[in-house]
């Protein structure tokens, strides 16, 4: 992404009842309720069930706007009024603590390169079976890194947002949870966070295995119980698996597009891609450990040879009869990113029309959308619930 890049509503019990009052939020918008009414209904009770639906999250904060994964970025989206922030996509330093990075390779989102005394620790490594060659976060402590400051991944696409590069420093996922707390204090409305584990097949063959580290911190925070405004997500089915057994939080797989095989899967010879995943039969199976699916967008609605979008597929049907709710990622602004019909003008980063593609979304039923604006898919989500 970006350049590297038979719902148990009733009657249910634990997770399984939570999510089911979600997907009744967004089933509600489908058939016609007026939106507010189904946000209403979905806000009746705690844990998910008090999210509004369609739910706007914000990708690595407001990553639209700001260097993603910084406390600007995340300050930005939760004052754009996101639902939930994703802060963020997790991986471990040398020391064991986890920090707030997409990727434990650094190069493309801090100014490390300009650290003569970090020289010798650019390398390269295998990373999931792909040869990467940078600085990676598990080379490094916790001290070193927080002499580092963040900067634009995309600048090519978002020159605007490198004005703030060097302004901030690199989070840890423990000041986010303090960060929470303050937040939902100084806001008088709970602020929600959607953690990622990253490679945590990786890390864990480094013997920095990422769930425990994880389940500490939020069992140490109160924050690792099914109500627990923490969502936790990862493309490794086992890690979720994992996760299921330390905490209670509400969980959700991560899919990546057609035919592409989850890590975990190629590490133990598991043979099964995406494809089987998305199966009545894959979605069950996932079902008994989490409560949400993350697919890539294109599984929701496949695009064609030239980018444009096609009909979609029985995804979100399939996903809610299995009692899963689902958060697509990632819709962005630029018209890049978008699909061919809704890009517009000759400019090549320019905004295309995203409130249509929110639209085209939202109208499949989706529960969610991770979004790097999310002041836009706010609107689109005003327009979608009462239209
Ligand atoms: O977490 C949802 C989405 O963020 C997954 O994609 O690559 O941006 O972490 P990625
Ligand atoms: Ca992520």
């Amino acid at each position: 992404m970006g350049t590297q890049e038979s719902n148990q509503v009733a009657g249910g019990t634990g997770r399984r009842a939570l999510l089911g009052a979600a997907v009744l939020g967004a089933g509600s918008a489908v058939l016609g309720l007026s939106g507010t009414a189904a946000a209403d209904s979905a806000r009746r009770g705690g844990g998910l069930k008090g999210l509004p639906v369609p739910t706007v999250i914000g990708h690595r904060g407001a990553s639209g706007y700001r260097p993603e994964h910084t406390f600007g970025s995340y300050q930005l989206a939760l004052d754009m009024g996101a639902d939930i922030v994703e802060a963020g996509d997790l991986v471990p330093t040398k020391d064991g603590h986890l920090v707030c990075r997409h990727e434990p390779e650094i190069g493309g989102t801090t100014d490390v390169a300009d650290h003569p005394e970090f020289a010798d620790r650019r390398t390269t490594k295998v990373l999931d079976g792909v040869s990467t060659t940078g600085w990676f976060t598990e080379d490094f402590t916790l001290a070193e890194l927080k002499t580092l400051r963040a900067t634009e991944r995309i600048p090519a696409n978002r020159p605007h947002n490198t004005l703030y590069n060097g302004r901030w420093e690199i989070p840890t996922f423990e000041e986010v949870l303090r960060w929470q707390d303050e937040q939902t204090r100084k806001r008088g409305k709970q602020v929600w966070i959607y953690p990622e584990l990253k490679h945590p097949t990786y890390f864990r063959g480094l013997g920095l295995g990422t769930e425990e580290r994880l389940a500490k911190l939020l069992r140490r925070h109160g924050k690792d119980k099914k109500t627990s405004p923490v969502i936790i997500q990862s493309f490794e089915p086992t890690s979720i698996q994992r996760m299921n057994k330390l905490v209670g939080n509400p969980l959700a797989v991560l899919l990546s597009g057609a035919g592409s095989r989850p890590y975990d899967f190629v590490a133990t010879g598991d043979p099964r891609t995406t494809d089987d995943l998305i199966t009545p039969e894959g979605l069950k199976e996932i079902a008994s450990y989490a409560q949400g699916i993350g697919p890539d967008l294109s599984l929701i609605i496949p695009r064609d040879s030239a980018g444009r979008l096609t009909e979609p597929t029985t995804l979100v049907a399939d996903a809610h009869e299995a009692g899963l709710i689902l958060h697509p990622y990632t819709l962005r602004n630029e018209n890049p990113f978008l699909p061919a019909d809704f890009r517009k003008g000759t400019d090549a980063d320019a905004y295309g029309d995203a409130l249509g593609a929110f639209a085209a979304y939202f109208a499949t039923g989706i529960d969610g959308i991770f979004t790097d604006n999310p002041d836009t898919g706010l609107l689109a989500r005003e327009d979608f619930v009462n239209g």
